[in-house]
């Protein structure tokens, strides 16, 4: 069974795009850890980072993440060693607006049957709330809520929270961690300083009066700052670590938080992987 982790948030240009592609490569390459990225927005700005072209994959059936809604078979498309990709395209649109049976559970339905191929599942989710929202907190077992530290970006995080309260209400599931992210942070701006200090001082204490919220754990991650790198990369289609290793060392700092972030969502799996060679250890002193 995979961890499934939603990187999602209503409200637009965030990062949700940028963080999930970065932690991608965190995760699969630098943690070694089987994983697979889907593009789960009708933009499929995930898909353009990868350099791949959404339009070809619309009438696809093999490669098109729409097609959940068909209850087909998706073949992940393999990225680079340890790193699958599904792409989107605007057919996941419509697709959504279909009048199939229970289309707010086709994307934990899919996830069912291929989870065991991975160990992370991470899903890039679109803004504005719709089924294919709700698809997305379902499927997941972790949710990391990219939140800009902007005064503007802060102000909808409330009704955001909202939704996910009535979803674990109507749908009596509720997401076993929810991981606030504050990104975008820029430390010269007391906009941004006032912001921080809110996410990551008071906000728990709002998430602690939604009802059916109460089993979600919930944790604050280190803050990722607002650098100009982080475009240069996507405009370069390289992940984030490539392009600082390549271009802009003085920036490794960034990364290193990625790297930091990608820990903490893994921690679970990392923990079993050490107990296994700890044990294998043991048998080895044995036998000496
Ligand atoms: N930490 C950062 N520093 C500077 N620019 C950033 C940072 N994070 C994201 N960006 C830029 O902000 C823009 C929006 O980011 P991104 O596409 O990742 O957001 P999103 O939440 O996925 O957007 P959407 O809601 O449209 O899917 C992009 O141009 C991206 O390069
Ligand atoms: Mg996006």
């Amino acid at each position: 069974m995979a961890i499934k982790i939603g990187i999602i948030n209503q409200k637009g240009g965030v990062g949700k795009t940028t963080i999930s592609n970065a932690l991608s490569y965190e995760i699969s390459h630098t943690k070694n850890l089987r994983t697979l990225l889907i593009d789960f927005d009708p933009q499929a700005s995930q898909t353009i980072l990868f350099n791949l072209n959404p339009r070809e994959y619309i009438k696809d059936n093999q490669h098109n993440i729409a097609k959940i809604f068909e209850k087909q078979n998706i073949l992940p498309i393999k990225i680079r060693e340890n790193l699958d990709f599904i792409p989107a395209n605007l057919e996941l649109s419509s697709q959504s607006e279909s009048t199939v049976v229970g289309k707010d559970k086709m994307l934990q339905k899919f996830l069912n049957k291929i989870e065991d191929n991975y160990d992370i599942i991470l899903i890039d989710s679109n803004p504005s709330f719709s089924s294919l929202m709700t698809n997305v907190v379902l499927a997941s077992d972790y949710l990391v809520i990219p939140i800009g530290t902007s005064a503007l970006d802060e102000a909808g995080a409330h009704g955001f929270f909202q939704i996910i309260e009535d979803i674990a209400d109507i749908y009596e599931k509720a997401p076993a961690k929810i991981y606030i992210l504050p990104t975008k942070y820029d430390r010269r701006r007391k906009d941004d300083r006032e912001v921080l200090s809110i996410l990551q001082n008071e906000l728990s204490e709002y998430l602690s009066t939604l009802g059916n919220l109460k089993k979600s754990e919930f944790y604050v991650l280190p803050t990722i700052p607002e650098r100009a790198v982080v475009k240069d990369a996507a405009a370069s289609r390289m992940f984030l670590r490539e392009y600082v290793e390549t271009y802009e060392k003085t920036q490794k700092g960034l990364v290193l938080t990625f790297e930091e972030i990608s820990k903490e969502l893994t921690k679970t799996l990392i923990n079993q992987d050490v107990s296994i060679k700890s044990k294998k250890k043991v048998k080895v002193a044995g036998k000496k």
